[in-house]
């Protein structure tokens, strides 16, 4: 390698991702691009066609005798438990026994020669139900005695009820929130190889290749070290591939040890959206109390979730509901509690901020309705409410680190909103079919798992003989460049080019007990413990060269390409080679775990966030009420990454997750008929937002000023779902035009999302 004395890729540079250009020229391998084993075979899985019932029989018949069908998996072939629920309940079975639970449930799976045989096979069987009574909404679940999936929470803090009764104004709505599709661009695929005695090895598009090790062990009844579990990259998992993808890896692997052959699964887009988890739709009975002046008082809240068939994530993910249910408000007296509720739908699990966004956009919806009953800006009630450092959560943390009146400060400036919110009344105030609407709301994120035991990571770092690096740490790269991130914390510790860092994929045999990728923690945890590996092959360098060329140890220093000992300056290359000469040992296993954080989910106390990562947006539309369509004219958003460690990476973190969040509250809409049966499984009846659809005016600026206030990875923040609950600027700034037809005496009420039908019902009740 050559001497080099500038360096690319450190800490807080705009280094491009790591696989920039193998993505855009379609040289990046995923899943689905391996080479194939010789004699791979196919697996497909058979869907339920029944929302909740009995299964009276199951004929293979016809299925067996297609060609190249080589055989059929049901519950009864799992050689271990039939059972991937990621928490431990035992409620998700890999293949329905007796019953099914909703519309899409997998019942078997079709093994055959070839792709296309596996899944005509499996459209030939004949599975017959006694359909049971089915309930597919939160509220149908309740009325039906449904119960829930997993234990409910209640956050409390003061007496809510008391402060409501003595509150000057109240007001109680209904507010129902939609879920959402993942839409990766890659669907869910995994390829299992077998190997010797109980060996398998799977390669997956997961965010999780340790509880895919876990699950295909105990689906196959072996010991996790007969699992390996490999996983380059993901084409998109945005929460979709935290728990998701375990089903097809087990199936994959089960086929795998029974055939004896290396089997790959993967279900069309239709299929994969039906059978597998969504994000958590919602709806949500809620009152605040407030005096005249805008303040809230007290507020209280009932969250039903549609959590589907089984618990899923749908614990952790309702939890989060609650937990950001206060946004950036204090709430003085306040009691939040949550129903997952069981429904006959699919399973819905973590998606982008996890249930957060439910919980946030509640909390602007309270500031929409105290901003119109006051006849006030709601900018001006949410200034009034934000936290002040010293007052406690719902969830009796502390915040210590309020950066959002200097962030409203800021934008409200840049984006000019007193002079444009001006311009948008008066405009409104002509009366013509095109209508305006802007609105400034703020994002206040907590960073950790809930689950505190999560929050830990592994690495594992190599130097060979030759200078070159290996770097490897439990994280999964989705496209939002952890990778990348990490590769720059270590190319910075050792002042060596990022060109010298092969980034390994990620492999449950390097580093074990990793946590799924989630929470936006990827790059704060294995960043982290990739400085410790980094550090520790350091120290020995530093104690080495410090020997050989006779300098004090604290006059070592890694500059750039060199290390420098007293007055010598010898290139990293060669100090290498000197070393593994001299015996060093240049390999470290890193790890990290992060500090201060605790919750008891019983008495619902505790610090659960290491800390909050904050941000607004300010979002104008217009709205044409003759159709209900609608255009973002202009988004500004200024969000907190601490000291960046990639501000070109983190920018385009924060411009997909605003867009996303924009598509959650706007055009996404998950619609089942009465059968249970999702009817918008495809692009041609799910929309997604198109590049067309972005804001016409897009201005996106991170807080270059912020640093984080704990000893985070060179004081960074995470940014991977923070930023996507920005898009409810959109979605209120909807709801602004939609108000003006009635001169904004009232609020529009909008339920999410906002697609043009519903804009269009709520511009004529309002219009009378
Ligand atoms: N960005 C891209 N391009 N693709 C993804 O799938 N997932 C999001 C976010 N950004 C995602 C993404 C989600 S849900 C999370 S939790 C974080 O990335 C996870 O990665 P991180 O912890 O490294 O930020
Ligand atoms: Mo992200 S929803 O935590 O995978």
């Amino acid at each position: 390698m050559k001497d080099e004395t500038i360096i690319r890729g450190v800490a807080h540079s705009d280094t491009i991702h790591d696989s920039a250009i193998k993505h855009v020229t379609g040289r990046a391998e995923y899943t689905d691009d391996l080479a194939e084993p010789s004699g791979l075979i196919h697996a497909y899985l058979g869907l339920s066609q029944c929302a909740h019932g009995r299964i009276t029989g199951m004929d293979f018949t016809d299925t067996l005798a297609q060609p190249g069908v080589l055989g059929v998996l049901t519950a009864e072939d799992l050689p271990g438990v039939n059972d991937v629920s990621p928490t431990g309940k035992h409620d998700e079975p890999v293949f329905a026994e007796g019953e099914v639970h909703f519309w899409g449930q997998p019942v078997f799976a079709v093994i055959a020669e070839t792709r296309d045989q596996a899944r005509r096979g499996a459209h030939k069987a004949k599975i017959s139900y006694d359909a049971l009574p089915h309930a597919l909404d939160p509220i149908a679940a309740r009325e039906a005695g449904h119960g829930y999936v997993t234990e409910p929470l209640t956050l409390r803090r003061g007496d809510a009820a008391s402060a409501m009764d003595k509150a000057p104004h109240r007001i109680k709505r209904r507010f129902e929130i939609g879920g959402q599709d993942h839409f990766y661009l890659e669907g869910q695929i995994a390829m299992a190889v077998p190997g010797e005695d109980e060996d398998v090895l799977i390669n997956v598009s997961t965010q999780h290749p340790t509880e895919v090790q876990h699950m295909v062990a105990h689906v196959l009844g072996v010991a996790s070290h007969s699992v390996v579990v490999n996983v380059r990259r993901m084409g998109g998992g945005f929460g979709g591939k935290e728990t998701q993808m375990n089903l097809f890896a087990c199936v994959a692997a089960v086929a795998a040890k029974r055939w004896n052959r290396a089997v790959k699964i993967r279900p069309d887009r239709d299929d994969d959206m039906t059978a597998t988890g969504k994000r958590h739709d919602f709806v949500v009975d809620y009152e605040v109390g407030f005096d005249n002046d805008g303040r809230i008082l007290a507020v209280s809240g009932d969250w039903y979730a549609r959590c589907g068939f089984s618990s899923d994530l749908s614990g952790p993910v309702t939890d989060r509901a609650l937990f950001h249910a206060d946004n950036a408000y204090f709430y003085p007296d306040v009691e939040l509690r949550s129903h997952p509720m069981r429904t006959n739908t699919v399973s819905n699990t973590a998606f982008r901020g996890f249930g957060g966004p439910q919980g946030v956009i509640v909390a602007e919806r309270i500031v929409e309705e105290i901003g119109y009953a006051l006849g006030r800006d709601p900018l001006e009630i949410r200034k009034l409410n934000l936290y002040q450092n010293g007052q406690l959560t719902p969830y009796h943390q502390e915040v210590e680190d309020q950066i959002l009146p200097r962030i409203f400060e800021e934008l409200e400036e840049s984006s000019e909103y007193n002079a444009r919110r001006q311009d948008v009344l008066d405009w409104n105030a002509k009366g013509g079919t095109i209508r305006k609407g802007i609105a400034l709301t703020p994002v206040k994120f907590g960073i950790s798992f809930t689950a505190t035991w999560y929050n830990q990571a592994g690495s594992l770092i190599h130097i060979y003989s030759d200078g070159s690096i290996a770097l490897n740490h439990g994280g999964t790269e989705m496209g939002q460049g952890l990778n990348t991130k990490v590769a720059q914390v270590v190319a910075e510790a050792f002042q060596c080019d990022i060109g010298r860092i092969k980034i390994t994929r990620t492999t449950t045999e390097k580093v074990p007990n990793t946590s799924a990728t989630a929470a936006s923690s990827g790059t704060d945890l294995n960043g982290m413990a990739a400085l410790d590996a980094a550090e520790q092959i350091k120290a020995r360098l530093i104690d080495f060269v410090a020997e050989r060329w006779q300098a004090p140890r604290d006059e070592v220093k890694f500059v750039p390409g060199h290390i420098r000992a007293g007055d010598h300056e010898i290139p990293f290359d060669e100090v290498i080679k000197a070393a593994y000469m001299a015996r060093i040992h240049l390999s470290a296993a890193g790890f990290y775990k992060t500090p201060k954080i605790h919750w008891d989910r019983a008495t619902g106390r505790g610090r659960p966030f290491y800390y909050y990562a904050y941000g607004a947006a300010v979002a104008e539309v217009s709205v044409d009420t003759l159709t209900g369509e609608y255009v973002i004219d202009r988004a500004d958003v200024l969000h907190d990454v601490g000291r960046s460690l990639n501000p070109a990476i983190d920018r385009g973190q924060v411009e997909g997750a605003f867009v996303q969040g924009t598509g959650w509250l706007t055009c996404e809409e998950l619609w089942w008929d009465d059968k249970g049966r999702l009817r918008t499984h495809a692009p041609s009846t799910y929309k997604i937002p198109l590049a067309s659809d972005k804001p016409r005016v897009f201005n996106v600026k991170l807080a270059d000023w912020a640093e984080n206030a704990e000893r985070t990875i060179k004081r960074s923040k995470a940014v991977g779902e923070p930023p996507f609950m920005l898009g409810i600027s959109v979605f209120e700034a909807i709801n602004m035009a939609v108000a003006s037809v009635a001169g904004y005496r009232e609020p529009a009420r909008l339920d999410a999302p906002a697609t043009p039908e519903r804009v269009l019902m709520a511009v004529n009740r309002l219009k009378g």
